[in-house]
This record gives structure tokens, sequence and C-alpha cells, in this order.
């Protein structure tokens, strides 16, 4: 299995934090937003990895980053996505880095406090589809919203006015490596993105999806100045994800 990790995007919700930085940049409490992915994907076993980037800072991760030596990788790659296209055409980017195999797809706003071994290791054995984490939020309008019928995930809805539950889908996706002939067939939404959502839903009318709902917190750091301190305050409450080598 192969991890990337989605940190492109203007971050304009984070303005005027993100003028002249990319949001994957800045500080949660100690570290840089982006360092709690990659500890999030190693801890799960992930070790190959590849960060799709993009604007005017796609410098700054490699200067941040370089091979990964503090998280004990040896080598990290790097993608740069022109443009803002959306997230699945980021991960279209990763087709030729997945060589065939499956990937978990991590958005690098999204920090969690604990971590994703038990479903990483459930979707290796999962022969065909896709997995996704839901979590209960209070405000699901921000967010993918789940709509549940028994066990079964039947839609996923981008941001509703009326949403259909409180689950939210959050930011990291495990999918076969179908996934890139499905990102080819997407048609851009009204905001002008290739939306992750419709490759979820595509799963979901295949009945190949599956879906855990995950322990303990959740935050996307990148949806607005609010969000960002919140986490922040969680991680320094809690820890989150340290990562021990
Ligand atoms: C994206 C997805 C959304 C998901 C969220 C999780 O939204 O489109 O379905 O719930 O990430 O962080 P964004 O934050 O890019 O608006």
């Amino acid at each position: 299995m192969k991890g990337v990790i989605l940190a492109g995007g203007t971050g304009s919700r984070l303005h005027p934090l993100t003028k002249i930085t990319n949001k994957h940049l800045l500080p949660v409490y100690d570290k840089p937003m982006i360092y709690y992915a990659i500890e999030a994907l190693v801890k799960a076993d992930i070790r190959d990895i590849l960060i799709v980037t993009g604007g005017n800072h796609a410098g700054e991760f490699l200067k941040l980053l370089g091979n990964g030596r503090e998280f004990g990788l040896q080598h990290i790659n790097y993608s740069y996505q022109e443009g803002a296209g959306g997230i699945a055409e980021a991960l279209g980017l990763a087709e030729h880095f997945a060589m065939g195999e499956k990937v978990t797809v991590f958005l690098g706003d999204n920090i969690i406090e604990g971590n994703i071994v038990g479903p990483v290791h459930a979707f290796r054995e999962q022969e065909h589809g896709a997995k996704i984490l839901l979590k209960e939020v209070e405000n699901p309008r921000e967010y993918g919203v789940a709509e549940l019928s028994g066990n079964r995930i039947v839609s996923i809805e981008e941001k509703p006015q009326a949403p259909k539950s409180n689950l939210a889908v959050i930011g990291i996706y495990m999918y076969g490596n179908e996934v890139f002939d499905i990102v080819k067939t997407l048609k851009p939404s009204h905001r002008g993105e290739l939306e992750i959502t419709d490759v979820n839903n595509h799963y979901i009318r295949e009945e190949t999806m599956t879906y855990e709902v995950l322990n303990g917190w959740w935050g996307d750091a990148g949806e607005s100045i609010e969000a960002l301190m919140k986490v922040g305050n969680l991680v320094a409450e809690t820890g989150a994800n340290k990562l021990t080598l």
C-alpha cells in the first residue's frame, strides 16, 4: 500500500495566514501541519509516501521535509499540481507513483488523535473497492456527509444544506488502484473542481465501499482560523500521533 498526502490548494479560508505560505506548512501546536499526516501514515506502516502540492511555495516542502529522515524514512516523493483542480485531480497525479498498488490518501490538513492502523490493516485484506472513515460532528454542513441505511453507506453529499446525518467523511480515504480510472471519468463540479465525493459515490454505487467510524477526535485544521486554533489546542491537551522511532 502506498501513501498519498494532498497538500495543495490556495488556503483561502485561512487568509491572511496563507498569503505567503502553503496552509500545510502552518504550525499546529508544535509542528507544521503536514507532519501529522506523515506520522499517521508511517505509524500505519505506510512508508512509501508521495506529497502532492502546488502554488508558489512547493519548494518549501522539500526544504522542510527533505528525504523524511525525521520520520524514519529514506525517501519522500513529490508531485506538483498546476492550478486548483480539486482533491480528485491531485489524486490523479499519483497514478505513476502508485504503480498498480492500493493507496491511502490523506488530506494534509486532517489531524487525528489516534491512528489508522486498524482501518489500514482491514483495507489491506479487503479484496475490492474502497474504504472511508466517518466521524460524528456538530457542523456537518462543512463536510462531505454520509447517509447510512443499516450498515451500508447509501450516499455522500458534499457540504449539504440539509445534512442527512451528522457523520462527516473525514479526509482519509483508501482506494484500490482502479481509482485512477475513476478519476479520469469525473466532470468538474459547480466550483470547477474534480470532487473526491464523486469518486466515493462511484464506489458506493458499485457497492464496494466500506467504512469505519474513527476513534478519538478528528479535526480539519484547514477549515477555518477557529478550527486551526481548536485543533492546535487539542494536540496540546491530548497529544496526537506521537511517533516513536
Ligand atoms: C474535503 C472534502 C470533504 C471532507 C473534508 C474533510 O473538503 O471535500 O468531503 O469532508 O475534506 O476534511 P475541504 O476541506 O477540502 O473543503
